[in-house]
C-alpha cells in the first residue's frame, strides 16, 4: 500500500522511536492492527542512524532457524548493508520461502551466520534495527519441529545476539506476535529471554483516524461518506484499520447513512464469508490452547450477548461449568488470556467489553457450533 494511502499515527511512531534509541522492544497489538505496516513505515523512514530490516517469519517454516538466518541475510544483502565473500557460499541448501541458499557449514550453525551477518551489517550501516515479524509464529515452528527447548534456546540466542559486544549500541531488535509472545515465552518457561526488552502495545485506530480511513476508503472511488457513518464503522470495527476497509469495501453506493454501514456488516456476516474471522475463532484456541479451549469457548460464549458490560463473574462461572476442575484463579487467568490475545478487555465496574464488537457477532453466527 502506498505510503500516502496510510493514516498516520504519530503516537506509535514517536513510540517506537523513543523505545529505540534506549532498547529492543516487544511490540504486540490485535490481530490485523496494523503492526506490520508500521513496521514497514519503519523501514521506509528509520529512526536517525539507523536502518531497519523487517523479517516476516509467519508461514510454515520447514527449517525456522536456518530460514530466520537465511531471511535476514537476504534482506541484508538488498539493502546494501552485507556482501557476501565466496566463502560465504550459496550453493548447497535451498531453504524454503528465501531465495539464497547456505552452505554447508552454515546449515550446520544459523545462529553463527545470523551472528557474523549482523556485526557487518552493524559495522557498515552504524545503526540497524532487525524487526522480526509474527515471533510467534516461529517459535511454534521450533516447538513443534525441534521441541519446547529448541523453542527456549532460540529466545535465548535472540537475547545472546541484543547483548554481544559489538552489537549491544549498534543493534536493536523489534519483535511482534499478534498471539501473546509472552504468554508463549511463559509456557516455554523463557519469560526471562524477554526481559530485557521494553513492551509496547500497537493500540487499534482511534476514532478519527478510524473514520478518515474509512471515508478515504470510500472518497477514493468517489463515493458518498458521511462523518456518521464513518464513525459507526470505526466503533463496530473496534479500531482495526482491516476490518474498517473490508466494511468500506462492502458498502459499493458509498456509505450516506449509518445504515449502510449495518447492511455492509450483514454481508460481511452472511455464511459465504464466515471464513474471514476463522484465525481469530476457534482455529486459534485448537492450536495455542487446547487443554483449556472449553473454557475459553464459554467465556465468550458467556460474554457475547452484548458489547459492553458484560459481568465477569458471569464469565469465571461459564469458564468453571464448562471444566469443573478449574480453580476460581485459573477460571480468572482464562478470561486473562482472552484480554492478552485482544479478544476481551476490561470495561467499568467488574465487567467486560468486546475489543471487536464485529468478532463479537460473527461469533454468536459461527463461532461455537457446540452451541
Ligand atoms: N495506518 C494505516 N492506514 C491504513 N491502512 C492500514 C494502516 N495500518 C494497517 N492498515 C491496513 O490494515 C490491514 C492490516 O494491517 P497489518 O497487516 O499491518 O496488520 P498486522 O497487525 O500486522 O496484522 P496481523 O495480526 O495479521 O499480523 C492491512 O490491510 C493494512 O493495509
Ligand atoms: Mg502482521
Amino acid at each position: 500500500m502506498p505510503e500516502s494511502d496510510l493514516i498516520d499515527r504519530p503516537a506509535v511512531r514517536q513510540k517506537l522511536l523513543s523505545v529505540l534509541e534506549r532498547k529492543s522492544l516487544l511490540l504486540y497489538g490485535p490481530r490485523r492492527v496494523g503492526k506490520s505496516t508500521e513496521l514497514d513505515r519503519l523501514v521506509a523512514n528509520p529512526p536517525p542512524g539507523r536502518r531497519v530490516i523487517r523479517i516476516d517469519l509467519e508461514g510454515h517454516l520447514h527449517y525456522p532457524i536456518q530460514e530466520l538466518a537465511q531471511g535476514a541475510r537476504r534482506h541484508l544483502v538488498d539493502a546494501g548493508l552485507l556482501q557476501l565473500d565466496p566463502t560465504d557460499g550459496v550453493e548447497s541448501v535451498q531453504f524454503a520461502g528465501f531465495g539464497l541458499t547456505l552452505n554447508e557449514h552454515e546449515a550446520e550453525d544459523p545462529w553463527r551466520t545470523l551472528e557474523g551477518d549482523l556485526l557487518r551489517a552493524v559495522g557498515r550501516s552504524g545503526g540497524l534495527v532487525l524487526a522480526l515479524d509474527e515471533v510467534p509464529w516461529w517459535l511454534e515452528a521450533i516447538e513443534t519441529k525441534l521441541g519446547a527447548g529448541q523453542a527456549r534456546a532460540a529466545l535465548a540466542a535472540l537475547r545472546r545476539l541484543r547483548q554481544r559486544t559489538g552489537l549491544q549500541e549498534g543493534l536493536r531488535m523489534i519483535l511482534t506476535g499478534s498471539i501473546g509472545l509472552n504468554a508463549l515465552a511463559a509456557e516455554l518457561g523463557a519469560s526471562a529471554e524477554l526481559n530485557d526488552l521494553e513492551q509496547a502495545i500497537m493500540p487499534p485506530l482511534d476514532s478519527a483516524q478510524g473514520a478518515a480511513l474509512f471515508e478515504s476508503e470510500l472518497t477514493a472511488f468517489s463515493l458518498p461518506c458521511t462523518p456518521q457513518a464513518a464513525q459507526e464503522a470505526t466503533r463496530l470495527a473496534g479500531g482495526s484499520p482491516h476490518w474498517i476497509k473490508r466494511l468500506a469495501s462492502l458498502c459499493p453506493t458509498g456509505a450516506s447513512s449509518a445504515a449502510k454501514v449495518e447492511a455492509a456488516v450483514e454481508q460481511l456476516l452472511t455464511p459465504m464469508r464466515r471464513n474471514e474471522f476463522r484465525d481469530e475463532g476457534r482455529e486459534h484456541f485448537e492450536r495455542r490452547h487446547r487443554a483449556r479451549m472449553p473454557a475459553l469457548l464459554a467465556i465468550l460464549e458467556s460474554v457475547s450477548h452484548v458489547d459492553k458490560g458484560a459481568p465477569k463473574q458471569g464469565a469465571i462461572n461459564a469458564a468453571i461449568s464448562a471444566l469443573p476442575e478449574l480453580t476460581h484463579a485459573q477460571a480468572m487467568e482464562c478470561v486473562f488470556l482472552l484480554m492478552d490475545e485482544f479478544y476481551l478487555r476490561p470495561g467499568a465496574a467488574d465487567t467486560l467489553d468486546w475489543v471487536n464488537p464485529l468478532f463479537r457477532r460473527w461469533w454468536l453466527l459461527y463461532g461455537n457450533p457446540n452451541v
